[in-house]
């Protein structure tokens, strides 16, 4: 985006984290995250910039890679990718890559306004790449130096903005949880006045333990008229909402801006639905135990054998489930039945569908004709079912 859009934003000012070097191999590091996994979230994140150095000193952290405890004073390192716009070698302008979804809601926050109409409070949400030139990326795709956000501004009447700020930070913890999340692995963690972000009042994170400890999944913050205020100021642009019922009205809307990372929450999710379980007879099942609407796949045929005609049959099913419901599908015929179970249960396929000799009247023990199994991937009850009620026994198990 334009570099004005990231001066008028304070990300070209502010948009630092605390970058210490190691003086012994010359190593960087982030100072505030080496201090975290020592002294806990808390104690960190109200460090100073001066106090990062002397900090890891007066607590023996030494540089992961070397051993050394040589510190360099801390100091401000920008996240913002910079790069060039222009054909012309040296005669470009300078440009960032966005660091958040956010910014681009706030330059077209006067155009969706006047187009869509809205009143107050409503919001505008995106997803999308961010790019940040993390010091210390790491721990799978916790941090990366490209990732997705979900990105709301939610703005409301500068008297109304405690109420949203409540109800978002409820609506997120019933989305995480509804979604599978068990409750005591996440916690809401409220920011310390020093901590806060230069556009925030009031930031509450909502934090999951990780494998390697407590940290951020979502962010909440009361941004205030911050953003709309400062694009006003560099663009001369009126952006202020005047009240529908009271012409005389005009404010700069205020914003609580709920702030998700989707691949934390993607990380989040499988976490959370890896499970191994031992059988009855010993073996251990990998299985990833997903909310149904998040699986990968929702449903997966699985003929018996790869005889033609028994092939054919599950073929029709497959089709007949195609053309009349929205589900993904997988088609599986290789290996045994019994293998093909366990892979589904390690891609959290909620239901599989099994087409037997039974199916095709060839062998009653299975089961009688026209009917095929369904097998649940958690309880690993298995049910004989028609054809014929196969769909609406499908919208059942999805409408519960
Ligand atoms: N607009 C507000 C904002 O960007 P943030 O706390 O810096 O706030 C929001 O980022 C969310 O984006 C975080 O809660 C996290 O889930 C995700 N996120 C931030 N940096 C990330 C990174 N380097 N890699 C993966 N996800 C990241």
């Amino acid at each position: 985006m334009n570099p004005k859009v990231w001066e008028a934003s304070g990300h070209v000012g502010s948009f630092a984290d605390p970058l210490v070097d190691c003086k012994g191999c010359k190593e960087r590091y982030r100072g505030d995250k080496l201090l975290e996994e020592k002294l806990g979230v808390e104690a960190a994140a109200v460090l100073t910039l001066d106090q990062v150095q002397p900090m890891l000193k007066a607590e023996k952290i030494n540089c992961p890679n070397c051993g050394k405890n040589e510190w360099s004073d801390a100091k401000h390192f920008n996240l913002m990718f910079k790069t060039q716009q222009g054909v012309i070698e040296g005669e470009g302008d300078d440009i960032y890559m966005r660091p958040e979804t956010a910014q681009g809601i706030f330059v077209n926050f006067k155009n969706v306004l006047n187009t869509s109409r809205m009143r107050l409070p409503f919001g505008i949400g995106q997803i999308g790449k961010a790019f940040r030139n993390e010091i210390t990326p790491g721990n799978f795709t916790f941090r990366t130096r490209e990732f997705e956000q979900m990105e709301i501004e939610y703005f409301v009447g500068p008297n109304d903005k405690k109420e949203a700020f409540d109800l978002w930070k409820q609506a997120v913890w019933d989305w995480y949880t509804d979604l599978g999340i068990d409750e005591t692995n996440i916690r809401v963690r409220q920011h310390e006045a020093d901590e806060l972000s230069h556009y925030s009042t009031q930031t509450v994170d909502i934090e999951y333990e990780f494998p390697w400890g407590w940290g951020e999944l979502f962010g909440l913050a009361d941004r205030g008229d911050f953003d709309l205020s400062q694009h006003e100021k560099f663009s001369s642009d009126d952006l202020k909402y005047t009240d529908p019922d009271d012409a005389t009205s005009k404010f700069l809307p205020h914003v609580i801006e709920p702030s998700f990372g989707c691949d934390r929450s993607v990380l989040t999710f499988l976490l959370e639905a890896y499970t191994e379980e031992e059988l009855e007879n010993g073996d251990v099942r990998t299985v990833m135990k997903f909310d149904k609407r998040l699986s990968p796949i929702d449903i997966a045929i699985l003929p018996l054998s790869k005889k033609e005609h028994l092939v054919e049959k599950a073929k029709e099913i497959h089709e007949l489930l195609l053309e009349h419901t929205n589900l993904v599908t997988d088609f599986d015929v290789t290996g045994s039945i019994g293998k093909r179970y366990r892979r589904q249960d390690e891609i959290g396929t909620p239901l599989c569908i099994t087409v037997d000799f039974g199916t095709i009247g060839e062998d009653k023990e299975q089961g009688a004709k026209d009917t095929v199994t369904i097998r649940d991937r958690d309880t690993l009850e298995q049910k004989r079912v028609k054809i014929s009620d196969l769909r609406a026994e499908i919208a059942e198990y999805w409408k519960n």
